[in-house]
């Protein structure tokens, strides 16, 4: 029904009356002006993370008025009308606001240019994600992701009867070669073959992990082999470290040009065929509790997602489309302005990330019982606890083990006691004042076991890792690092 009348509205007919909705009557709405104070980056004279979060930074205001009467009235001046109160609080289509859906688009492009693919409004990448989940899988269907992956999104389609094939991987993530042996060697009689890949490109959660462009054009040839929809889910796209700096005083064009060069291409930005569904989200570079992100995708899945997102969640918040766009325009800080805010953020994530690795290098791993990766995107560093050599380690035949994972128990069969060894390090380093993450809990369980409990390897096995953040404080890094290294010294010895 709702494209009815929005088709009717969009004709803007002379003396069109609508008794079609309940829409509130924005006069009542019980708010005329929002202000948003922000850092103010015109001129990209400094580096303004540590001045802003010191209280140095100058700062902007962006506001919205409740319609464009009141906003001409305080600003004569302007001639360009932002966003009113009156438009972004009303009910609006699942795709978002046109002026969002807008800035999104030219912020995509900047980006990923690709070829064909429309903007859909999120409440962030778990809103995104598990859409085009729903969006793309049936019952008794199986989905294909990296062996360790974030529960957050995994356990959500099981609930509608999707099953998960974990893909091996190693330091640099996902590795093709397997995604394509698994694809070739299915068995049918376990199901349909996988037409579904999800996958987290950048700063992979849990292992911190980074597709280089070679992997990525891997991947990507293997799904058109295969016909796989791969679902990009990219919270940690503008976080990549490590990257050559990019000279403030280009002119806005190629500030934003010579930025976008230095990351990693995106799968959607390789996409010819319009079998990439891109999930971004604000929630890792402006604030979580923004709830609000986007997917790029081509016209068909963009239609059948604003017909999903019009019955169960509607459009995203009003507040949150405000600030965006707001945010992305020339009185904000316009993409130029956005990407100095990026590029300064990762400066000072990738600080953070340094300490953790030096902490590291000096507290644990003169051990010689831990190693650790060295995340070049995201948030995470995957620690890997060196179990071969611990005194009780036992390797042998398969037995049958329940193995805790996340919010559920797995019995699967392994040929090691790491699950057992694991459980008794993550509860010493709990009674040692530290919590992190084990990556039984990001496990894919492996589709084989279902079928054949036999001598294969469990990826319950391959689990002597755990994950550990480095987006907190300097004196948590320390702290929490200091705390594993002695930890992990006395189990050892036990
Ligand atoms: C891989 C991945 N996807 C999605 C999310 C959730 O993102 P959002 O806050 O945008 O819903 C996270 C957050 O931790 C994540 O790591």
């Amino acid at each position: 029904m709702k494209f009815v009348w929005a088709e009717l509205a969009a004709e803007n007919r002379v003396g069109l009356v609508s008794l079609a909705n309940g829409d509130p009557d924005p006069s009542l709405y019980p708010f005329r002006k929002f202000e948003f104070e922000i850092p103010d980056v015109k001129g990209r004279h400094v580096d303004p993370v540590p001045h802003w979060r010191t209280h140095q930074a100058p700062s902007q205001t962006l506001r919205a008025y409740k319609d464009a009467a009141i906003e001409r009235l305080e600003h004569p001046e302007e001639s360009e009308i932002s966003l009113t109160i009156g438009d972004a609080f009303q009910y609006t289509h699942g795709a978002g606001l046109p002026a969002t859906q807008l800035a999104l688009g030219e912020l995509a492009n900047a980006f990923h240019r690709p070829p064909n693919h429309v903007v859909t409004l999120t409440l962030g990448n778990s809103d995104g994600v598990t859409k085009a989940f729903r969006l793309l899988g049936e019952r008794g269907e199986w989905f294909l992701t990296e062996e360790f992956s974030f529960p957050g999104m995994t356990n959500a389609p099981l609930a509608y009867g999707i099953r998960w094939v974990g893909v091996k991987m190693d330091r640099e993530g996902l590795i093709p070669g397997e995604l394509d042996k698994v694809l070739r060697e299915w068995d049918e009689t376990r199901g349909k073959r996988p037409h579904v890949l999800y996958i987290v490109p950048c700063g992979q959660n849990p292992t911190g992990s980074t597709l280089s462009l070679r992997r990525r054009q891997k991947i990507y040839d293997i799904a058109r082999d295969w016909d796989l929809i791969i679902i990009e889910d990219d919270p940690y796209y503008f976080l990549q470290y490590d990257l050559p700096s990019v000279e403030t005083s280009l002119t806005t064009e190629d500030f934003v040009e010579r930025y976008a060069e230095t990351l990693v291409p995106s799968f959607v930005s390789m996409d010819v065929d319009g079998r990439v569904i891109r999930i971004d989200s604000f929630s890792k570079v402006i604030a979580p509790g923004m709830r609000l992100g986007w997917i790029l995708s081509n016209e068909m899945f963009h239609h059948h997602l604003v017909k999903y997102t019009d019955s169960a969640s509607q459009h995203p918040h009003g507040f949150g489309q405000i600030f965006v766009t707001g945010m992305l325009s020339k009185r904000g800080w316009g993409l130029d302005g956005f990407v100095l805010w990026m590029q300064s953020l990762c400066k000072d994530y990738q600080r953070r990330r340094d300490l953790l690795l030096e902490v590291f290098r000096n507290e644990v791993e003169p051990s010689g019982l831990a190693s650790i990766n060295c995340a070049q995107a995201g948030m995470f560093a995957w620690i890997k606890i060196n179990l071969e050599g611990h005194p009780r380690y036992r390797c042998g035949d398969a037995k049958e083990v329940v193995v805790e994972t996340g919010g559920h128990q797995v019995t699967t069969r392994c040929t090691t006691n790491v699950p057992l060894l694991m459980e008794e390090l993550l509860s010493d380093l709990r009674v040692a004042g530290l919590i992190v993450m084990p990556a039984a809990l990001f496990a894919i369980p492996d589709a084989e076991m279902d079928d054949v409990p036999s001598l294969r390897t469990s990826v319950y096995d391959r689990c002597s890792f755990f994950r550990a953040t480095f987006c907190g404080t300097d004196e948590a890094i320390r702290a929490g690092m200091g705390k594993f290294g002695q930890a992990l010294e006395v189990f050892f010895k036990q």
